[in-house]
């Protein structure tokens, strides 16, 4: 039987925090294997929806990574993410829906692909600390 590995999705930003992902692949520095990323315009386009719907389909974790304040290409989606994000994490903890530490956000700039890196690692750790998601998985139909 195969050891449990955490399934973590990760919301990039194109600009930033990809590029971290894309120069941390090229510097081939180690990362976790357990990080699915899905590369967005900007984390400003990350609608709690997205999160709920990847929680429900499986996955352990969630990562939202984009621009530093300052540097959006879009002026100011990066703060209107981290401003959902926070209201939707302490509202998901808040009501037991999700433990804590399955949620993450962070700043990391495309040149940054140490941070990228070390985040990456500090993520699956913590979601590995916070064991398989059960709580908030779509149950499949029972098949008859
Ligand atoms: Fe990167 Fe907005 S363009 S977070």
């Amino acid at each position: 039987m195969s050891e449990w590995e955490p399934k973590i999705v990760a919301f990039l930003c194109n600009w930033c925090s990809y590029g971290g992902a894309d120069l941390a692949g090229i510097s081939r520095l180690q990362y976790p294997a357990n990080i699915r990323i899905i590369r967005l315009p900007c984390t400003g386009r990350v609608n709690p929806k997205f999160i709920l719907a990847t929680l429900r389909h499986g996955a352990d974790g969630v990562w939202v990574s984009g621009c530093h304040p300052g540097d959006c290409h879009y002026i100011k989606g990066n703060l209107y993410a981290r401003r959902k994000f926070a209201l939707l994490k302490n509202f998901l903890e808040y009501t037991g829906i999700i433990e804590p530490n399955r949620l993450h956000f962070s700043w990391i700039s495309s040149a940054e692909a140490t941070k990228f890196a070390e985040v990456a690692r500090g993520v699956v750790d913590a979601v590995r600390a916070a064991g398989p998601a059960q709580h908030f998985i779509k149950k499949q139909a029972e098949v008859v």
